[in-house]
């Protein structure tokens, strides 16, 4: 928008008491920009000669532009907007009760309640984050027998979560790897390029997802990593790949490793499902296991917001695994260089339950109970709908593929139209590469959504 600095009001050659009262003036005075107070003779007095310019609106953040809504928040806003009964957000990738109400784990009141009974301070933590939580995050996530925890080879940083310790990672390569290039999934979680892009770190696509079977398209993959330039990071999720549900064999782990050795690439994971996939911890961390039992140096980045509910608490880790002890030491310092002016020291409170509940063998095993009910739940839903597609729809369409695929998320294969007619038509919300967040399902809407995923197969091109 151009400047709004509307004509001048007062007549050159009029006197402004003439058609002005001092108030008048002063209350036209405080609607200027400073720069027109500099650059122009206003007099509040009643003589001599005046050029007023008078304004409204005016902003000096005009030159900034609307950004786009969100892919996947802007889904939870529309749903919101809906009020037909049927309504399913199948969107955001969080978990939801069979009643399709969020979850507070038990084992986080339990803990929290520790907390409130200890009375807890809330003192600054230090840059790294609370002890006793980055050593239960890397012992959570390597095992603590593992030679790297022994031989102090990891540098561990609490992070803001995934997102958070995604973007500190991202600063590091930017900082200390000039100009090395991320190579991310086709397609990956909507963040990922945001967060490279803002860090000012290149990326490029691997080949990941085949439209034709709606599986791993592994061949792709693999030419695509070894085309990137020697020493690229390489940004693999550690399990329940987000948005497809697509995981690699572990015998196609092991190939991706291969590759990425052989080419002198740096594996990066992303872990923002440990336990949530499959149910259990050690199994969810297997591809990370694999990568760093073969003596690489890996990244890896950690959330807490799925399989302990910790949406809002922003809890996850940044790990650096280096081949040396040494190394691992000022890996850490420059990690938090880069954190101390971004946001100086983490929050304490996710840290702490995280601390509490790992720490706690009763409560430690409480959770992964929970972990393993959530996960159950999700997977009746995925048997569900798979059973009530396979039902309902006589073409003779193969859907198996919905049961290969694991954790939270669905690919359908619908397209961006067929995914819009889900939600204009049958009030389902989801993003429209064809996701759905199978946590927020319930059994008893399963053959709804199979009736709708039907009708926007066949009728919608
Ligand atoms: C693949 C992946 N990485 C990272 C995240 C980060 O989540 P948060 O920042 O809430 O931990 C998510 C969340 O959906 C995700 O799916």
């Amino acid at each position: 928008m151009a400047s709004a600095l509307l004509s001048s009001l007062a007549a050159a050659s009029a006197p402004p008491s003439a058609s002005l009262s001092p108030r008048e003036i002063n209350k036209m005075k405080l609607n200027l920009p400073c720069t027109s107070f500099k650059n122009s003779s206003i007099k509040t007095k009643s003589f001599g000669r005046i050029r007023m310019v008078a304004t409204t609106n005016v902003s000096r953040f005009d030159g900034v532009t609307m950004a786009p809504p969100d892919p996947i928040l802007g889904v939870s806003e529309a749903f919101r907007a809906d009020t037909n009964a049927m309504k399913l957000n199948l969107g955001v990738g969080a978990y939801r009760t069979e009643e399709l109400q969020p979850y507070v784990l038990d084992v986080v009141k339990k803990a929290e309640n520790l907390m409130l009974e200890r009375g807890d301070n809330k003192e600054y933590l230090p840059i790294e984050g609370l002890a006793a939580f980055n050593k239960a995050t890397a012992e959570l996530l390597f095992g603590a027998d593992n030679p790297v925890i022994k031989q102090q080879r990891v540098a561990t940083v609490q992070g803001l979560s995934g997102t958070g310790s995604l973007r500190l990672a991202a600063a590091l390569i930017e900082r200390y790897f000039p100009g090395a290039k991320v190579v991310i999934s086709s397609p990956t979680w909507g963040n990922h390029k945001n967060i490279f892009n803002d860090a000012r770190v290149p990326w490029s696509e691997y080949r990941y997802y085949d439209p034709k079977t709606v599986g791993l398209d592994f061949e792709g993959m693999i030419s695509d990593i070894k085309a990137a330039p020697d020493g690229s990071f390489v940004l693999l999720h550690g399990c329940a790949h987000n948005p497809t549900g697509i995981d690699p064999t572990p015998e196609q782990w092991e190939k991706i490793a291969d590759v990425i050795q052989e080419k002198n690439h740096i594996p990066f994971f992303d872990v923002a499902y440990q336990g949530f996939a499959s149910g259990s911890l050690d199994a969810d961390a297997a591809s990370v296991r694999l990568f760093v039992a073969r003596d690489m140096e890996v990244l890896i980045a950690q959330s807490y917001s799925k399989n302990l509910g910790l949406y809002a608490e922003r809890i996850g880790a940044i790990n650096v695994v280096c081949s040396s002890a040494d190394a691992a030491t000022r890996v850490k310092s420059q990690l938090k260089r880069l954190a101390r002016p971004m946001y100086s020291n983490p929050p304490v409170h996710g840290a702490r339950i995280v601390a509490n509940v790992v720490g706690d063998p009763t409560l430690f095993n409480e959770w992964k109970a929970e972990m393993e009910m959530m996960a159950g739940r999700i997977k009746n839903v995925r048997q569900k709908l798979f059973d009530s597609l396979s039902a309902k729809d006589k073409s003779g369409k193969d859907w198996s593929f919905i049961l290969k695929q694991i954790g939270m998320f669905s690919f359908t294969g619908l397209n961006k139209a067929q995914s819009e007619h889900m939600t204009n038509k049958w009030h389902v919300y989801m993003t429209k590469d064809g996701r759905i967040s199978l946590a927020g399902l319930s059994l008893a809407k399963c053959e709804y959504l199979a009736d709708a995923i039907i009708d926007s197969f066949h009728n919608v091109s």
